[in-house]
């Protein structure tokens, strides 16, 4: 299986031609490879994900297969058993589900079943183009009796409908004439990843959760549909599925029926160079959407209308959506083609992952696998909010808005921590807190934090002030109140404004007190509220009276944000001069690195999680991730000392952390090493730097990627002014780099080559921003190019 560049263009009779910056091609099939690609090629739209399975199956004797279709925020829940509980733990665990498979389509020839593991296969090709949108298949394939078929499939899950994906599927008879036969299935239930004790791939569920309630056809046979039940969220589901046959002469549809797979069986003859294609719409609709007695007419409807215009009016409008993204949200980089390559694939997949309804989010593995069951973490504020903010900031909203729809579960959330306001769950699909672990779930309080900064940048690069006046404000001002609550003014530290039993980003330290990370953030949030306040008594007066009245706002506890901000306690050690990760970090033994066999890594998998607490030692970023989202609280030499002594001790067992290093190490110069972490974000997948891709994607690394690109590499920053400023470091080994940047409105596009910088308007109005420390205004009709002298 080859997943590198290859320079030589694709072209074989009337198939497309690909580029591969903008393709992921897979030749030959390799069953060590199977299940990571399948993720790899998978599709979505945000709300239906697909994972890259084959049509046919990959089950037998010598592979296997992880069939997936998934719909963002669909799930049941589970109870959690604690075999020794306590009072506030969870009681239920949500899981997204795997919904039923009906992209199977098996094909007959002259009889025998085509399988990639029977006859004999002559060729075999997928590729993800992410330009059009599609998943394209290339099949040269002999029966055992010796039929030659060549096959060519499309597939799309559409960026416009929200509810539908298609599948077309074209077969050619190459040396004989006979006949052949389709058999389109829905299969019901799905064959989940097999159970594991590795906790990023999740909890097994005890019994089936999807109950199969009816089914039907249309009157012409051509469409069929089922309706399932969730077992205990009680959601109603209807999957369905529409065909239409362009065969040269073809037999009436039939039923079809075999060991539980249902589906719709299509007969038909090729003479010797003839053709058939088949293309089948799948509509996937929920009682989480829509009212449970209109589902039936919603899939109807699309199906049809789907039918009218065909594969080739779906794929158009693919292509329109995909190009309007690129417009805003592509990275040009000249001279690198495999991090191209890389840059590329993981903004689609953000794409493709990432909910945009304001009722769904994005998960940990995004809409590509079941690790993390679906679960929404701090990933989405921390790492793929700055994607949408700067490039689709209308998705960044609705983002933000999940949240707001959350609030009331914050709100209890906080009330069972039995403090006040509101605290957001560590992870959740909707709203409610589903970790079971609270050394690394609920104790990761920053969380409420991080949306707070999330909506803060928000804020600051769309000009959205109604957001915040309507939704944001009272996610800040309810989450302010729970840091008061829960922090105490400490005699023991000269009266500073405390935070105990806490964990930060690193989860290999847990429940400490002052955690820095923790403090900085939430002093950030405070302001922040304090500011948000001022603003909206002035310029929303009504939106505030309300508010106030609403969750009963005092304005003295608005004074009492000021106080905990500025009194926030920070942990220091002065002879080191660093920041210490929290206020028992820096006494402990360091881990001992040169004794731990490379083996070993993930460390979580191999020590009791008490034997890596008793630890100098990090699974990802904490205080280095501070030194990059409150850059200006730092000055450059604190930054150096600080990403020096932590960096040696961090593992990166997280996929969250590489990311973090690059942009700082490119901030301090390290150029070498912020290109090493840089290659191992982008191709976190790609290459399966963490050997974990089969249980789907890294959905934060890949939003980390973008983040290397314009905040390392780029070294864009916004701080608390909402100027842009940049100041770029570009990888020795790259010509050149551009990307585009929506901010207020406008976008900015940015190129940056080793002999100038410049900066232009690609829409919107006249935008002040700094380069390298110095003001600079960027006019519509006039960029601003900066040589290599004045750089
Ligand atoms: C990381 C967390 C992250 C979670 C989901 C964990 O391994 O430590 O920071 O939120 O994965 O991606």
């Amino acid at each position: 299986m080859n997943m590198s560049l290859n320079t030589e263009i694709y072209a074989s009779g009337q198939e497309p031609l690909y580029r591969d910056e903008w393709c992921i091609r897979e030749t030959g099939h390799q069953e060590e490879d199977h299940q990571k690609n399948e993720s790899l090629f998978a599709l979505g739209n945000g709300y239906i994900g697909m994972r890259g399975n084959l049509e046919e199956g990959y089950h037998g004797a010598s592979g296997s297969s992880v069939i997936g279709n998934y719909l963002n925020g669909f799930y049941d829940t589970e109870p959690i058993v604690y075999p020794e509980g306590a009072y506030g733990y969870p009681d239920q665990n949500h899981a997204m589900l795997n919904v039923p498979d009906a992209k199977a389509i098996l094909l007959l020839v002259e009889g025998e079943l085509f399988h990639l593991h029977t006859g004999m296969v002559l060729k075999s090709e997928r590729i993800l183009d992410m330009q059009s949108g599609m998943l394209y298949r290339h099949v040269k394939w002999e029966s055992p009796a010796g039929h030659q078929v060549r096959i060519t499939t499309r597939r799309l899950v559409s960026l416009e409908h929200k509810h539908l994906a298609a599948v077309e599927y074209e077969v050619t008879a190459l040396n004989f004439s006979g006949g052949l036969s389709w058999i389109s299935l829905m299969n019901p239930v799905a064959a989940g990843p097999e159970g594991s004790s590795d906790p990023r791939v999740g909890a097994r569920r005890s019994e089936p959760s999807l109950l199969l309630e009816d089914s039907g056809f249309r009157e012409d046979g051509l469409m069929y549909w089922m309706r399932h039940r969730t077992r205990r969220t009680r959601f109603a589901l209807v999957t369905a599925m529409s065909h239409s046959l362009e065969v040269p002469g073809g037999e009436a549809p039939v039923q079809y029926s075999d060991a539980g797979q249902l589906g719709i069986r299509l007969d038909f003859r090729l003479e010797a160079g003839q053709s058939g294609k088949l293309t089948k719409f799948i509509a996937y609709h929920t009682s989480r959407d829509y009212p449970e007695e209109e589902l039936l007419k919603l899939s109807r409807e699309i199906l049809e209308s789907a039918g009218h215009g065909g594969f080739g009016s779906l794929a158009g409008e693919q292509r329109q959506a995909l190009d309007y993204f690129w417009g805003k949200a592509d990275i040009e980089i000249v001279g690198d083609p495999e991090m191209q390559q890389g840059v590329r694939f993981n903004a689609f997949g953000l794409l493709q992952s990432t909910g945009r309804d304001g009722m769904t989010n994005i998960a940990a593995k995004g809409l590509t696998g079941e690790g993390y069951e679906g679960h929404y973490f701090w990933d989405t504020e921390m790492y793929t909010l700055p994607f949408f903010t700067y490039t689709l900031p209308e998705i960044g909203r609705k983002l933000l808005e999940f949240r707001y729809r959350t609030l009331d579960k914050a709100r209890e959330r906080a009330a069972v921590m039995s403090q006040r306001g509101a605290l957001y769950p560590w992870r959740t699909i909707a709203g409610e807190e589903n970790s079971a672990y609270f050394p690394a779930g609920t104790a990761q309080v920053h969380i409420n934090a991080d949306i707070c900064y999330g909506l803060q940048q928000y804020v600051l690069a769309t000009g959205d002030e109604t957001f915040l006046a309507e939704m944001g404000a009272e996610i800040l001002f309810e989450t302010s109140r729970f840091w008061v609550d829960l922090g105490h003014y400490n005699p023991a530290r000269g009266g500073a404004f405390c935070i105990d039993a806490v964990t930060g980003p690193d989860e290999y330290t847990a429940i400490v007190n002052n955690n820095a990370y923790t403090n900085l953030m939430v002093q950030e949030q405070l302001r922040f509220a304090c500011r948000t306040a001022e603003r909206l008594r002035s310029n929303y007066p009504d939106h505030y009276e309300r508010l106030k009245r609403k969750i009963g706002l005092l304005e003295s506890e608005i004074a009492d944000w000021k106080r905990a901000g500025e009194s926030m306690y920070v942990p220091k050690d002065e002879g080191l001069g660093i920041y210490a990760q929290d206020d028992t970090f820096l006494l402990k033994k360091k881990w001992d690195f040169e004794g731990t066999p490379e083996n070993n890594y993930p460390l979580l998998l191999h020590y009791h999680p008490l034997v890596i607490y008793r630890h100098q030692v990090l699974k990802q970023a904490d205080l280095v991730m501070a030194l990059f989202l409150l850059g200006d609280r730092f000055t450059m030499e604190e930054k150096v000392r600080n990403y020096r002594y932590y960096e040696p001790l961090t593992t990166h067992d997280s996929s969250l952390s590489p990311c973090i290093h690059s942009i700082v190490a490119s901030e301090i110069g390290e150029a070498e090493e912020a290109y090493r972490y840089f290659r191992r974000t982008v191709r976190m997948d790609l290459d399966d730097v963490n050997k974990n891709a089969k249980d789907g994607l890294h959905t934060a690394a890949m939003a980390g990627a973008w983040m290397a690109v314009v905040q390392g590499f780029g070294g864009m920053r916004m701080y608390g002014d909402g100027v842009l400023s940049f100041t770029p470091a570009l990888p020795a080994g790259w010509n050149s780099l551009r990307f585009r940047v929506a901010k207020e409105g406008r976008l900015l596009e940015v190129f940056i080559s080793h002999e100038e910088v410049a900066y232009s308007l690609v829409e919107g109005e006249a935008l002040r921003i700094r380069h390298g420390g110095q003001e600079v205004e960027v006019l519509p009709e006039r960029g601003v190019r900066l040589t290599r002298n004045a750089l």
